[in-house]
């Protein structure tokens, strides 16, 4: 059995952990990960026979059942994910009976899985459908991104398209635009049936005036989607409050789109 610490699953965690503390988007336990893992990856590190625990879901998982995941953990702060992955993170596997997860590894002062499970298995299960190769599901607080919560309507049209016209390569990195909930309660399975919902459509949620949900084939292109929007939103309010003066045009955003060969939300233009 190899040294689970030396798995590229456990390093991306960390690496990405680290990344989005250090970027400010992560603050104290703000913030959540969950990443799908191939069973053939994972049984190199772990006997997949040896349950620690099995811990209550709380919602039905159906379509997970016998997933494994690597999951960050409740109360936990990303900056400290890097030195002590074993506490900070956990590995879990999906019962049979849906609701329950099986704990493989991880978790090891006795904790569980982030609050926002509901959010992140749901959104999981409603991307597969449309994408098999979806993988990843992240949560965060970026700081522009909810600054801009605050002075722009939470319409996802608007937002979206406001988003769009601050850099030049944001309709090539989301044209499906960013799907926006109004401010719910978090930690629940309501907020995780409406992200959920929005995950048909959107690989971006914004939760008004909490964080972003971002989903993704790899770690890195689910990172890069709310990176783009995030700088996209600094960009906006590094200008909102001054006089607009240029801007980029639906009709080159059009161009953009048709150029990268993007299926894009047409309905979020103005032409
Ligand atoms: P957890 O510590 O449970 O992951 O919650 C953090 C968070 O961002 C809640 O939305
Ligand atoms: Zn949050």
């Amino acid at each position: 059995m190899k040294d689970i610490m030396t798995a590229p699953f456990v390093e991306e965690m960390k690496k990405t952990t680290a990344n989005m503390y250090r970027l400010g988007w992560d603050e104290r336990n703000g913030g959540n990960i969950s990443y799908m893992l191939e069973e053939d990856e994972v049984k190199e590190y772990l006997d997949l026979d040896k349950v620690i625990r099995t811990i209550s879901t709380g919602f039905d998982a159906t379509d997970l059942i016998g997933k494994i995941f690597i999951v960050t953990g409740t109360g936990k702060y990303f900056k400290n994910v890097e030195s002590d992955p074993e506490t900070n993170l956990g590995i879990i596997r999906i019962a049979k009976d849906g609701t329950t997860a099986e704990l493989l590894w991880g978790y090891k002062d006795g904790g569980k899985f982030t609050s926002e499970l509901p959010a992140h298995l749901m959104s999981h299960m409603a991307r597969l459908k449309v994408d098999p190769e979806n993988r990843v599901v992240m949560h965060s607080h970026p700081t522009h991104t909810l600054a801009m919560n605050y002075v722009h309507e939470l319409d996802e049209k608007k937002f979206t398209h406001t988003l769009w016209e601050m850099c030049t390569e944001c309709i090539v990195v989301f044209p499906d635009g960013v799907g926006v909930l109004p401010w719910m309660l978090c930690g629940t399975n309501e907020i995780g049936e409406a992200t959920a919902k929005k995950m048909e459509y959107f690989r971006l949620v914004v939760w008004g005036m909490h964080g972003i949900y971002g989903a993704g084939k790899t770690m890195d292109e689910t990172f890069g989607l709310i990176e783009t929007v995030e700088k996209a939103a600094e960009i906006f309010m590094l200008t909102a409050h001054l006089p607009r003066i240029n801007t980029i045009k639906d009709e080159e955003m059009v161009e953009l789109a048709e150029f990268f060969g993007v299926n894009y939300r047409k309905d979020f233009l103005n032409i």
